[in-house]
C-alpha cells in the first residue's frame, strides 16, 4: 500500500511522526511519503519539529506559505494534485484539522484515493473556527475514520457516517508525549528563563476569537498583568500573537518583569514546560490533551471544545475569554482548588500501532 502521510502545521507534526514510525516496521507492506505542504514553514514552527520528532526531509514539500483561508487551501489543493497526477498513492493520512488537512483530504477523495482522517469526530459545534468546517468536510470524505475518543465516535455515527468507517484507536499525540518523554526529562529549560518547576504558569494563546480583536486581546493582556504580580508566567509566543500585539501597539506588556515572553518553543522544552508547570493556559487543543495526560490543570480561553473528554475525565476546564472569570478561576488553582483528573481510554501510547493494524488488515 503506498501512503503519503501528510503534514502542514505545528499541530500535525506530533500527530503524524508515530504514525510515520510504526508504517517503517512494515517495508514489505507500505511504501509511505511524508508530504509537508509548507503552512508552515519557519525554523521554530516547522523544522525544529522535524528534528526532534527524528522526522525525515519530507519526500514532498509543497512550500505554499500563509495567506487567506482560500487562498492557502486552494493553493495547497493545486500544488498536492499536481505533485501526485504521476505517481498517486492508495491512501492519502490527514491528521487534525488545519487547512492542510482539509486540502489534501479534498485533492485525494476526487482523484478517488482513499482518506483516512487521524483525530476524525471531534466537534466544537463552532462554525466560526475555521477548523470545525475542516473537521466535517474532511470526516465527510474519509473512509477511514480515526477516533481518540468515544463521543467521536457518537458524532460520525449522529451525522450518518458509517459504522464501519469508524475506528476507536485513541490519540497518536499522547503516543509523542510517551515516546519523547526521555529526551524531554533531559532539558533545561526552566533554568534557562528562570523558572522553577511547579512554580509557573504556561500559557498559549493564538486563535482568532481571542488574538484578532483588540479589546479581547487587552482584556487577556491586562489578566495576565495581574496574574503575574503573583506567580511568573512562561509565554511562547506564535508569530500570530506576536504580529496582533505590534498592530494593536501593546508593546508594553512585552516589558512586564514576571511575564516571560519568548519565541514559539521546540517540542522538547516546550513540553518540559508544560509537564512542570503549575498551572497551563490555553486557546490550543492539543494542550487540552497532554495537560489531561500530564495531570496538570488547564484553563481553557475558549467557550466550547471539541475536545469534551478533556473536561469529563481530565483536568481541563472553559473559561471563555472574560478577565474575571480567568482570574478567578487561576488564582483558585494556585490557591490549591484543582481538579484532578483521569487518563482517558486508549491514550496510552499505542495508538500508532492500532492504526497501522487497521491498514495492515485491510491491505493484505
Ligand atoms: C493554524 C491552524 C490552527 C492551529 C495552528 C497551530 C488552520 C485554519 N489553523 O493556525 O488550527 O491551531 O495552526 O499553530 O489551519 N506564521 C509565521 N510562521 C509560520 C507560520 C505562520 O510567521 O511558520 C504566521 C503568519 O503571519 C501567518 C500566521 O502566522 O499569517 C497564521 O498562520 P496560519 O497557518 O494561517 O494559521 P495559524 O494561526 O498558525
Amino acid at each position: 500500500m503506498k501512503i503519503d502521510l501528510i503534514v502542514g502545521a505545528r499541530p500535525n507534526y506530533m500527530k503524524a511522526a508515530p504514525i510515520y514510525r510504526e508504517l517503517l516496521k512494515y517495508p514489505a507492506e507500505f511504501q509511505c511519503r511524508l508530504v509537508h505542504t509548507g503552512q508552515h514553514y519557519d525554523e521554530k514552527m516547522s523544522d525544529i519539529f522535524f528534528r526532534e520528532l527524528e522526522l525525515p526531509k519530507p519526500h514532498i514539500y509543497l512550500g505554499v506559505g500563509s495567506g487567506r483561508h482560500g487562498e492557502q487551501t486552494g493553493k495547497i489543493m493545486i500544488a498536492y494534485e499536481k505533485a501526485i497526477l504521476n505517481d498517486q498513492p492508495d491512501l492519502v493520512l490527514v491528521a487534525g484539522d488545519v487547512n492542510s488537512t482539509v486540502a489534501c483530504s479534498l485533492v485525494a477523495v476526487k482523484l478517488h484515493i482513499k482518506v483516512g482522517h487521524i483525530e476524525g469526530g471531534l466537534r466544537s459545534r463552532d462554525w466560526s473556527m475555521p477548523e470545525e468546517i475542516n473537521r466535517i468536510v474532511t470526516d465527510n470524505i474519509s473512509d477511514y475514520l480515526f477516533t481518540s475518543s468515544r463521543d467521536a465516535d457518537e458524532n460520525l455515527l449522529a451525522e450518518g457516517i458509517a459504522k464501519e468507517k469508524i475506528f476507536f484507536v485513541g490519540n497518536t499525540m499522547i503516543d509523542s508525549l510517551h515516546y519523547y518523554m526521555p529526551k524531554v526529562e533531559q532539558r533545561q529549560i526552566q533554568r534557562e528563563l528562570g523558572v522553577e518547576p511547579g512554580n509557573y504558569i504556561l500559557i498559549t494563546l493564538h486563535r482568532p476569537s481571542n488574538v484578532d480583536r483588540d479589546e479581547i486581546f487587552k482584556g487577556l493582556f491586562d489578566t495576565l498583568e495581574t496574574i503575574q504580580r503573583r506567580m511568573p508566567i512562561v509565554f511562547p509566543m506564535h508569530p500570530r500573537t506576536l504580529k496582533m500585539l505590534q498592530e494593536f501597539s501593546l508593546g508594553r506588556y512585552l516589558e512586564l518583569p514576571n511575564l516571560k515572553i519568548t519565541e514559539p518553543l521546540g517540542y522538547h522544552d516546550f513540553m518540559k514546560l508544560q509537564k512542570d508547570a503549575r498551572l497551563v493556559l490555553t486557546d490550543s487543543g492539543g494542550l487540552q490533551e497532554e495537560t489531561t495526560v500530564l495531570g496538570v490543570p488547564c484553563l481553557t480561553l475558549r467557550k466550547n471544545t471539541e475536545r469534551p473528554v478533556t473536561i469529563w475525565e481530565g483536568t481541563n476546564e472553559l473559561v471563555g475569554s472574560d478577565p474575571a472569570q480567568i482570574l478567578a478561576r487561576s488564582m483558585a488553582i494556585l490557591d490549591g482548588d484543582v481538579k484532578k483528573g483521569r487518563i482517558p481510554e486508549y491514550w496510552d501510547g499505542h495508538t500508532a500501532e492500532r492504526i497501522v493494524s487497521i491498514l495492515r488488515d485491510r491491505s493484505s
